[in-house]
C-alpha cells in the first residue's frame, strides 16, 4: 500500500482545519442545523470534527485519545437526523471540501466517503 496517509496528501491539520472551519462557518447561518447543537460555543464541536476527520484520514489520534471510540452513530441519536438535516449537513460540506482546493481524486475520495457518511448517520425518515 501507500505508505503516505491521505492526510499527509492533501496537507495535514492545515487542510483539515480550513474545510472544518468553513463547514462551521455554514452552519453558523443555517437555519436547520444551528438549533441542533446543544452549546451555544460550536469551537468544541469544531475541534471534535476536526479531530475526527484527521483520525480517520490516517493523521493523529487525537480524537479517540480525547473521545474514545468514535461510535458515531450512537453519538448522532440525541439528534433528528432526516433527510432535511442530512440535506443541510452536505450543503455546508460541499461549500467546504469545494474551497479547500484539493485535487479532484482527493476530493472526491472526501466527497463520497462524507456522503456515504452522513446518510449512514440519518436516523428519521421524516
Ligand atoms: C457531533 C449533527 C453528520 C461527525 C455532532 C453534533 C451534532 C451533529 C448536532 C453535536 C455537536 C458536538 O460535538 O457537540 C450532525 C448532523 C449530521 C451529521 C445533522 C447530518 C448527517 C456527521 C458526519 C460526521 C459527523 C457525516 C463524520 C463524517 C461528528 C463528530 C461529532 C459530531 C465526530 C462529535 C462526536 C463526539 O465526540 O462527541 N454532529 N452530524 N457528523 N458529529 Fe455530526
Amino acid at each position: 500500500g501507500n505508505p503516505v496517509s491521505f492526510f499527509e496528501q492533501v496537507g495535514g491539520e492545515e487542510t483539515f482545519h480550513r474545510i472544518v472551519a468553513r463547514f462551521y462557518k455554514e452552519v453558523k447561518a443555517d437555519d436547520v442545523l444551528l438549533p441542533l447543537y446543544p452549546e451555544e460555543d460550536l469551537g468544541p464541536a469544531e475541534e471534535r470534527l476536526r479531530l475526527f476527520l484527521m483520525q480517520y484520514w490516517g493523521g493523529p489520534h487525537t480524537y479517540s485519545e480525547n473521545r474514545g471510540h468514535p461510535r458515531l452513530r450512537m453519538r448522532h441519536v440525541p439528534f433528528k437526523i432526516g433527510p432535511i438535516e442530512r440535506d443541510a449537513w452536505l450543503r455546508c460540506m460541499r461549500i467546504a471540501v469545494d474551497e479547500a482546493g484539493l485535487d479532484e481524486a482527493h476530493r472526491k475520495q472526501l466527497w463520497d466517503y462524507l456522503e456515504m457518511a452522513a446518510n449512514s448517520l440519518m436516523n428519521s425518515w421524516s
